[in-house]
């Protein structure tokens, strides 16, 4: 009997978009199909871990099965995202998968904003909570190992590694991984790129859910 990798260990996930409403009909959100975070739920699951899956809005299963436990709340917007997140506490690894708008709408109009001859209405923009950052912030040290350790997600249209590694410095996080892709939204393909203090490494092309697998048993090992 093999002992799994994370029995006994508590997973936060975030994952898929967030969703700003402009009006009741009306929104900004970030191209984000949730495939990649849930596919780490399902690893996480296999490797014997307590799940809890912070879902924006997408059409997506909840992985259940008997190797671990999993709860999902679905929220809409990156607040909602971020009171979820910091409601949930003593969690061993947290995966910052979902693609967190970074503005929100600043006052939402409460009815339909109706058109009015060639006018264009006029967006104010307010900075979302940055969860990750914050999650970060609270970090400690445990048995020599941080704890919760977390991991970034970085999706990039140029220079993905140096983005990929100011963004991990700059969150003051252990591990980021870069989508490769180039057509990862949506696909059930990605090819990653895992940095973490030792360097970077890739991982090649495969299924979202095979490359999750590999980076729960990368992530077991530092935990
Ligand atoms: O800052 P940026 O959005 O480029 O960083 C991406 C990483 O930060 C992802 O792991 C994403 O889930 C997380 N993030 C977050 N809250 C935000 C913005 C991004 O947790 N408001």
């Amino acid at each position: 009997f093999q002992k799994k990798s994370l029995a006994g260990k508590k997973v936060l996930i975030t994952a898929g978009p967030t969703f700003e409403a402009i009006d009741p009909v009306r929104g900004l959100t970030n191209r984000s199909s949730g495939k990649m975070g849930f596919a780490i739920a399902r690893a996480a699951i296999e490797a014997g871990a307590e799940v809890h899956l912070i879902a924006g809005p997408c059409d997506l299963a909840t992985p259940l099965l008997a190797t671990g436990k999993i709860i999902r709340s679905d929220i809409v917007s990156a607040k909602e995202m971020h009171i979820a997140v910091m409601n949930t506490q003593d969690y061993d690894v947290f995966f910052a998968v979902a693609a967190v708008a970074d503005w929100g709408i600043t006052k939402p109009a409460k009815d339909k904003i109706k058109r009015n001859g060639n006018k264009v209405p006029t967006l104010e923009f307010t900075a979302n909570p940055d969860i990750l950052l914050e999650v970060a912030k609270t970090a400690k040290i445990k048995a020599g190992k941080p704890y919760p350790y977390c991991v970034g997600f970085a999706a990039e249209s140029t220079d993905l590694k140096a983005h990929a590694q100011e963004k991990r410095e700059r969150k003051g996080i252990p591990m980021i991984v870069g989508n490769i892709g180039p057509d990862t939204f949506g696909s059930d393909l990605n090819q990653l790129l895992v940095i973490d203090e030792r360097g970077s490494k890739k991982i090649a092309t495969a299924e979202k859910l095979d490359l999750a697998r590999q980076l729960i048993q990368l992530v077991a090992k530092k935990i």
